[in-house]
């Protein structure tokens, strides 16, 4: 047997991402808490997670659903209290489930109590937390933007200053320069460690090493330095799943992140599968058609260059639109078998898959007729912007419908009872219309849902070290819509073949023969002789080979 390298429990689990909004509400106001996590901890169990990444629970003014905190040590008034939030790390602790924090410090609410001070007055202990800039001939300093809309420059009145928000103006962004305030962050950080949680996920992290002035925000040149003192001063010694969300990473700078010798984070989410469906040098907004060549060319890349680092694997999650709808096909003929089609091509590569709440039962997207109807404040302040610069209506709403961020946080569908059994009350934002067919409880009780395939393979990573630790290696000669790759170590090999397509596509594998070890698939064939196999809609299949 091939010497493993280290293994480290984050290496082998399933990560479920909770967006607390939507998840479970129970005391009737409309809004998901934590008690309403608490009582579906059973569930998540059974689908076999043993980590949950906590989308913000901290307190928080709601200008961004919560990544806007005003007090990292407290809990958002909607969501509990704290002692609601320590029984919900000690019942998940019990069921043997890691909680994974979001850590948003990139940037704080403006009504946080840094800003608050820092706005008073140009000599505030807390000024520099932050970053101000006087106004260059009146006007802003730069042309930097803000994702948000608008420049990335916000005025301040009282002191005559410009202050920076790569977000809305309602996020003012820390100064990391700043070692003050890079040991504050330390020590918030460790209040949540000394709680018992498992680790955290880092929004936007790849930003906190910004230059303004020399307009670079991502990968700035201190960025590495501040997580090598970051892991030193806090969870370095802890044995912590932590991972970077990081828009602008490669292979080569997520492995820097990653590499275990470098001492900064488990791992990084990488974003270039998840922006082959816009046009190059657009906007989200600016909408392509998703090339499947492309997107195998990626994510087989990312399984075979990071050299000493750990990959993570996502379809789905807060900000992205729902895969089903997205990539595969939520008509009522495809939608179980595209969605099991996901899970399948995911959960077999090499990395720590995330699974995001509704993704194991399929939900799907939301489609509005109007902007009344959308609660995000990118989606809001994208379609001002854009109707003011004379794009048609239709088109900017197409372009929310397909790619916006409230279609994946429309709440959880529990069952077909009142507003699919997330709340007693008026829920804060819609629940899709198809709940009374798409919910747990109806997954849970057919065999054959997307539920139970997602369970079979967060089971087989569990049991099989060849798909946690295997080398993945892609077999050629396939038509281009169709994925086919193999898992394999000294002990075991596993066949992956997924069409990624509406329609049949033929294979031709000799090598392979007739196989009819399914360890899971989304057509119960019984056998299959790969020698000459036309593959049917969607058909996806795991076989053991050896
Ligand atoms: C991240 C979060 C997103 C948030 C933004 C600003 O991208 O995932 O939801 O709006 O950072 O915090
Ligand atoms: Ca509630």
């Amino acid at each position: 047997m091939k010497e493993r390298r280290s293994e480290n429990w984050w290496q082998s689990v399933v990560v479920y991402q909770i967006y607390p909004r939507s998840f479970q509400d129970s005391n009737g106001d409309g809004i998901g808490d934590i008690k309403g996590i608490i009582k579906r901890l059973d569930y998540l169990k059974k689908l076999g997670i043993e980590a949950i990444w906590l989308s913000p629970v901290y307190k928080s003014p709601n200008a961004d659903n919560g990544y806007d905190i005003s007090d990292y040590e407290d809990i958002m008034t909607e969501f509990g209290t704290m002692q609601d939030m320590d029984k919900l790390i000690k019942a998940a602790k019990k069921l043997n489930i890691k909680i994974i924090m979001d850590l948003v410090v990139n940037h704080t609410s403006d009504e946080h109590r840094w800003f608050v001070e820092a706005r008073k007055s140009k000599t505030n202990p807390y000024r520099d937390y932050y970053i101000w800039r006087d106004p260059v001939n009146s006007q802003v300093p730069n042309s930097l933007k803000a994702s948000f809309g608008g420049s990335a420059w916000k005025y301040d009145e009282k002191s005559g200053q410009y202050y920076f928000h790569l977000f809305s103006e309602k996020q003012p962004d820390l100064n990391w320069e700043n070692s003050e305030l890079r040991n504050s962050i330390w020590e918030m950080m460790n209040y949540w460690i000394d709680k018992g949680i498992g680790g955290f996920r880092m929004d936007v992290i790849d930003l906190i090493g910004k230059q303004p002035d020399k307009l670079v925000t991502a990968n700035g040149p201190h960025l590495h330095d501040y997580l090598q003192e970051m892991n030193a001063n806090t969870f370095g010694d802890k044995d912590m799943l932590t991972v970077g969300e990081t828009w602008g990473a490669t292979p080569q700078n997520a492995s820097k992140y990653s590499d275990p010798k470098r001492h900064e984070l488990s791992m990084v989410f990488q974003f270039e599968h998840s922006m082959l469906d816009q046009e190059t040098n657009g906007e989200k907004w600016d909408l392509k058609r998703l090339d499947v060549q492309k997107l195998k060319d990626v994510l087989y890349k990312w399984q075979t260059s990071l050299k000493n680092g750990w990959n993570s694997l996502f379809w789905n999650n807060h900000d992205l639109p729902r895969i089903v709808s997205r990539w595969g096909n939520d008509s009522d003929e495809y939608r179980v078998k595209s969605a099991k089609m996901f899970a399948i091509i995911l959960h077999m590569m090499k990395g720590t898959p995330y699974v995001y709440q509704g993704e194991e039962i399929g939900m799907t997207n939301y489609p509005v007729k109007d902007i009344s109807e959308v609660d995000d404040i990118e989606s809001i302040n994208m379609y001002k912007e854009r109707i003011a610069r004379g794009y048609k209506k239709e088109d900017v709403i197409h372009s929310i419908n397909v790619k916006g961020r409230d279609n994946a946080r429309t709440p959880m569908q529990w069952d077909d009872k009142h507003e699919a059994g997330f709340t007693t009350g008026d829920p804060w934002l819609h629940v899709n219309n198809n709940y009374k067919k798409i919910n747990v409880l109806s997954a849970l009780q057919d065999k054959n849902s997307i539920f139970y395939t997602y369970q079979t393979l967060i089971n087989l990573r569990k049991k099989s070290k060849t798909v946690v630790w295997g080398d993945f290696v892609e077999i050629k000669d396939v038509p281009k819509n169709v994925f086919a790759y193999e898992r394999k170590d000294d002990e075991h090999r596993y066949l992956v073949i997924a069409n990624f397509d509406r329609e049949k596509n033929s294979i031709q594998l000799p090598q392979y023969g007739i196989q009819e070890n399914f360890i899971v698939s989304n057509y119960n064939e019984m056998s299959v002789d790969l020698t000459n196999y036309t593959l049917k809609p969607y058909e996806s299949f795991v076989v053991q080979i050896n």
